[in-house]
């Protein structure tokens, strides 16, 4: 009895920790096509945005609904697990209007959307960290 108590705590302990690692590396995703978007705006590069908001979006798909999202959140923020999917929400979003504005030229109303994302960014993370 004891035995199946240890495994099934060490199962839940590694699904746990997976979760965590599937996180890290998709945050590091985020950061990395975000810091690609802000060097290709800088640079005056489009094909460095455009592939900055690719792994955003690809990153960001990690949050496909309230329900998976809740999965990423602290056990005490679980019931905000909708306003933390918007942010996700507004980050699909935003990358679709850079791509569409980029498309056309537009780059003054895509770096708009660039801030929507960072705003949407720090939306989620203010729930998570409680700022
Ligand atoms: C749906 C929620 C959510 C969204 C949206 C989100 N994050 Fe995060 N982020 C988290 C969570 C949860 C953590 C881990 C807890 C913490 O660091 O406070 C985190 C942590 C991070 C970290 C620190 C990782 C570490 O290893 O310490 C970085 C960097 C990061 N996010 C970047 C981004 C960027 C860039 C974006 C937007 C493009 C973004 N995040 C959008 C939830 C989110």
């Amino acid at each position: 009895m004891k035995i199946v108590k240890i495994l099934a705590l060490s199962a839940l302990l590694s699904v746990g920790a997976m979760a965590d690692e599937t996180l890290a590396a998709n945050m590091s995703q985020m950061e990395s096509g975000l810091n690609s978007v802000q060097k290709g705006f800088l640079y005056n590069t489009p094909d460095l945005i455009k592939s900055g908001v690719a792994d955003i979006k690809k990153a960001d798909a990690l949050f496909h609904d309230a329900e998976a999202t809740k999965k990423f959140l602290p056990k005490d923020k679980h019931h905000m697990s909708n306003v933390a999917f918007n942010a996700a929400k507004r980050i699909d979003k935003a990358s679709e209007s850079l791509l569409k504005a980029l498309d056309k030229k537009e780059y003054s109303k895509a770096s708009k959307s660039y801030s929507e994302i960072v705003n949407a960014c720090t939306a989620c993370h203010a729930v998570v960290r409680g700022w």
